[in-house]
């Protein structure tokens, strides 16, 4: 698979989704096919899941809740992802298994072996080739974005966000060679421009199996 695969993570409130989409507008402008998607979603499987996970009158387990984002990934990555790289295209994707190793892992607890390996199950092995961590030092995203959340993850306490927050930067200090923490604070602009160098000066890493398993 000769193409490019970049995701973008962070916790909640730090511009993620503007970032990805003025990444993917700054990468067309230099002629390249790029596919834009997010997790969990990005599928019509992927989106129906998406809502049961983040609706606040659903309730269930951690584990269940794994199995979910899982599940709305490994359709992403087979029926999306996977061909879009194939053809020598860039994905960017707003969020991959970095959030289910620090929202899962770190936030609700579950064990980290356990999640490594589904999130292994759910991509066959695909990597992202790069991903930008984005963060903001300030809690004051972090309490906006959290105060009377709209969503079920959202409405989690602020100790649940700080863990997740911690989980990232651990997942960053484990993986140097993938994942680039982006400074998020200052204006929309400034941040685009920083995850722009970044993606600029980024050696191409190795985002893919060889072959994908077929069942
Ligand atoms: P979004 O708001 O960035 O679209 O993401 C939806 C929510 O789902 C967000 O609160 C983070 C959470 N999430 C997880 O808990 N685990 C995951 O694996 C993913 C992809 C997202």
């Amino acid at each position: 698979m000769s193409g490019q695969f970049i995701t973008i993570e962070g916790g909640e409130g730090v511009g993620k989704s503007t970032q990805a989409r003025l990444l993917a507008e700054r990468l067309r402008e230099t002629g390249s096919v790029v596919v834009e998607v997010r997790e969990p979603g990005g599928t019509p499987t992927g989106d129906r899941v998406r809502e049961i996970l983040l609706d606040p009158a659903v309730t269930m387990s951690a584990r269940t809740e794994l199995l979910l984002y899982e599940a709305a990934r490994s359709e992403l990555t087979a029926t999306v992802i996977v061909p879009a790289l194939s053809r020598g295209e860039i994905v960017v994707c707003d969020r991959f298994f970095d959030s289910s190793t620090a929202y899962q892992g770190y936030g609700r607890g579950l064990n980290a072996d356990l999640v490594r390996t589904l999130n292994l199950a759910a991509t066959a092995g695909v990597c992202p080739d790069l991903t930008i961590l984005l963060r903001l030092e300030t809690g004051e995203a972090l309490r906006r974005a959290t105060t009377g959340g709209a969503d079920r993850i959202e409405a989690e306490s602020l100790e649940f966000h700080r863990a997740v927050i911690e989980g990232f930067a651990a997942i960053a200090e484990a993986e140097p060679a993938r994942v680039v923490t982006v400074d998020a604070s200052g204006t929309v602009d400034e941040v685009a421009a920083r995850v722009w160098n970044v993606v600029g000066t980024h050696p191409a890493g190795e985002h893919a199996v060889d072959e994908w398993p077929q069942s």
